[in-house]
């Protein structure tokens, strides 16, 4: 057995928790930059929160100028009100976004240079947040990114078009408050499309050729849970056992990817997200069954883990016929719960090919390397016009 380094990030998980997040965040500072959604400012949530925070001597300033794919320049910003304010900790409310915003703004708020400085890519020198990084707490209100449980803030540069990720530990969140009551209002759409998200970091960390015991131990458990729980939650969002379920799953898809990164799907949706600012999710649909398709080859007695984690029917298959199902598995998961995207949809074109390839190769090779079977830039451009 291979040798490996195990955690479980912070997780304050359950319904209802959230309430004791005033209780909780006391510990690390008193003064916090609350970046929150501004769909949740708007309904109401901000004041509820600020009252909680109130209560356990926990000021407030909120910053709630965050789009999806968080624009890296706004995170300047907002580090900039953090400095100026003496903010000690930041309360980071929303989805993926939202808390990888508040995890840039902890880094730059106390620490020179600007957020882009800090995304991990290979055409400039990559500064590293230290122990100056603010501490971190987390409330997701949807089930997908699992960046309660990373060390990852992906950030978008829309100057250039561009995503890239800051990876460091000291953004993993001192806590997350993983409080399903936060999704029971989730879009329909919405939860499909960070369901699926949830699902590729799970899939693409146990595919990664660096998996081990514990992250895959992780990762396979929540590839169960997305598979019996996102249908039925996509079909009635009132179902609130099947939100627990997709709140857990999603944590420990984020937690798997805290030991292990994703690998081609990621590489091949994030450019797509920060050229054409496609949804996260979304992008992950409409390349996830291809990536499958293309790679399960390199490594059958995995992929045909993963099909019998989905559908658990296909036990009694062999290995490569259990591996071979696998992409068709995933594709009728998109189909129960449905979605069906293709890169068109968020305005990819043929002449872009060449861009995001580029995109995918500079800014998430490190991804790549690690994929079960190599990845040319052939491959990729193959890919992105399959998908297109
Ligand atoms: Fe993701």
């Amino acid at each position: 057995m291979e040798a490996f380094k195990a955690f479980f990030p912070n997780i304050e998980f359950g319904v209802g928790k959230w309430r004791l997040a005033g209780d909780i965040i006391k510990d690390y500072g008193r003064k916090a930059m609350l970046t929150i959604d501004p769909y949740l400012d708007a309904n109401g949530f901000s004041d509820e929160i600020s009252s909680i925070l109130g209560k356990a001597s926990v000021d407030i300033i909120k910053y709630t100028d965050i789009v999806s794919n968080p624009n890296c320049f706004r995170v300047d910003e907002a580090a900039e009100i953090a400095r100026k304010e003496n903010c000690d900790v930041v309360v980071a409310v929303g989805g993926g976004s939202a808390m990888d915003f508040g995890k840039a703004v902890a880094v730059v708020a106390r620490q020179p240079g600007k957020a882009w400085d800090y995304t991990e890519r290979t055409d400039h020198e990559v500064k590293r947040p230290t122990d100056k990084t603010l501490p971190i707490v987390t409330i997701p209100t949807t089930a997908g990114t699992g960046s309660e449980a990373t060390h990852y803030a992906v950030l978008n540069n829309p100057e250039i078009k561009e995503k890239s990720t800051i990876v460091s530990t000291w953004v993993i969140p001192k806590v997350g408050i993983v409080d399903p009551e936060m999704m029971y209002s989730m879009p329909t759409e919405l939860t499909a499309h960070t369901g699926i998200d949830a699902f590729a970091h799970s899939v693409e960390s146990y595919i990664n050729i660096n998996a081990h015991a514990f992250s895959k131990l992780l990762a396979l458990e929540s590839i169960r849970l997305v598979a019996e729980y996102l249908p039925p939650v996509v079909a009635n969002g009132n179902n609130k056992e099947a939100r627990e379920k997709m709140a857990w799953a999603s944590t420990l898809g984020g937690a798997a990817i805290a030991h292990i990164g994703p690998v081609l799907g990621h590489s091949l949706a994030q450019p797509v997200g920060g050229f054409k600012n496609a949804p996260h999710g979304g992008s992950i649909a409409a390349c996830l069954v291809k990536v499958l398709e293309f790679s399960y080859v390199a490594d059958l007695k995995k992929f045909a883990e993963i099909a019998e984690a989905i559908d658990p029917s296909v036990r009694d298959l062999p290995q490569r016929a259990k591996a071979e199902k696998c992409p068709e598995l995933v594709a009728r998961l998109f189909k129960d719960v449905n979605v069906n995207v293709r890169f068109r949809d968020f305005g990819l074109k043929e002449g872009d090919i060449d861009k995001v390839t580029h995109i995918a190769t500079t800014g998430y090779g490190f991804d790549l390397v690690n994929h079960p079977r190599t990845v040319t830039d052939d491959d990729l451009k193959r890919l992105y016009r399959e998908c297109l």
